[in-house]
């Protein structure tokens, strides 16, 4: 007497089958598409280490906010290079500058597309760290913490009153949570949410980005105050602590090389977790697609599918318009 043969591939038979026992599916929901923003009018930039990905003049701005929309997409992201930058990064919350120009035309043009602002002075600093610089006890060059918080909580407040649904600190000060938090609340922005970068690396996979804001440190590199690749449990400290601080949404980044860190960090909270597909990530695809190396479509999805299997409820990406296209294709 035996038991009959285990058969998994008869659910994996036809096409439809398939489809009914499918435990993850890609939504365009899922994706928020980020943006890049400078000044001026009809102007595209070509970012050239992002193929398909530009700065652009608000107007082309708001054209991509809206073919985003249209594929699918519900939300977008947006980062501002300005056209001066300082030691402070005060063009960041300077309300005729790039970013919040931008809120408040893709606002009126595009109004139910959720609109987060990226919350960080690197892109603004023209020694290109995410907060004005000072000597530590030892001489050290560092990035001062607390002088940075204020800072950043105007950039905050200023994009708040823009327009933003979202912002979203990417500058890994300690304590940024709460004092923007704090700011937003005093300012009567109680409604706007605080999507944080609570767990993000120091990267080699930014790269190109830092191409695309022009925002490579000038002298030392961010290890500093990102987190350093190797560390889990940290993943999980920085997640507690954002939540703490009073975060509604946590993100993980980069993606790929962190798939585990998604998982974890999806079983510590009960908060919504982003993670975000950077740079480097896209670019990587990109470049094997355009070499004929791999098949674009199927590689992108494939990826966004394995962010969102690890556990991520919305995925940051610069294939966000193409792959709402493409999941609706296969529909
Ligand atoms: C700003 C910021 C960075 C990214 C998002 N916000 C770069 C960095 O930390 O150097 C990276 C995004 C990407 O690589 O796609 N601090």
């Amino acid at each position: 007497m035996s038991f009959p043969q285990s058969r998994p591939r008869r659910l994996r038979r036809t096409a439809a089958l398939r489809s009914i026992v499918r435990e993850t599916r890609i939504e365009p929901s899922d994706l928020m598409l980020p943006l890049f923003a400078i000044s001026g009018k009809g102007v595209k930039k070509p970012i050239p280490s992002m193929p398909g990905v530009a700065q652009l003049s608000v107007d082309l701005v708001v054209a991509e906010a809206k073919a985003a929309r249209e594929a699918g997409v519900r939300s977008a992201i947006l980062f501002g290079i300005p056209d001066a930058k300082d030691a402070q990064g005060t063009a960041a919350w300077d309300p005729q500058g790039p970013v919040c120009t931008a809120l408040r035309a893709i606002k009126d043009a595009v109004p139910d597309l959720v609109l987060a602002a990226d919350v960080c002075l690197c892109e603004y600093t023209d020694h290109g760290h995410c907060g004005p610089l000072a000597r530590d006890a030892q001489g050290h060059v560092v990035v001062a913490n607390d002088q940075t918080l204020p800072l950043l909580a105007r950039a905050a407040v200023a994009y708040a009153k823009a327009g933003a649904d979202i912002v979203a600190p990417s500058d890994m000060m300690d304590g940024r949570v709460g004092a923007i938090r704090r700011a937003l609340d005093e300012n009567g922005a109680t409604d706007v949410i605080l999507m944080s970068y609570a767990v993000k690396y120091a990267s080699a996979f930014y790269g190109p980005f830092r191409d695309a804001a022009q925002s490579t440190p000038k002298e030392g590199d961010r290890r500093g105050y990102q987190m350093d690749p190797s560390n889990l449990r940290e993943a999980r400290r920085e997640a507690l602590l954002d939540v703490g601080e009073g975060a509604d949404l946590i993100m993980v980044k980069p993606a790929l090389a962190y798939l585990d860190v998604i998982s974890e960090i999806r079983r510590t909270t009960d908060l919504p977790v982003a993670a975000y597909n950077v740079s480097g990530e896209y670019s990587m695809l990109k470049a094997a697609a355009q070499n004929g190396w791999i098949e674009e479509r199927r590689a992108v999805l494939e990826v966004l599918t394995g962010i969102k299997r690890a556990g991520a409820d919305l995925i940051l990406t610069y294939s966000a318009t193409d792959a709402a296209k493409w999941v609706a294709d296969l529909a």
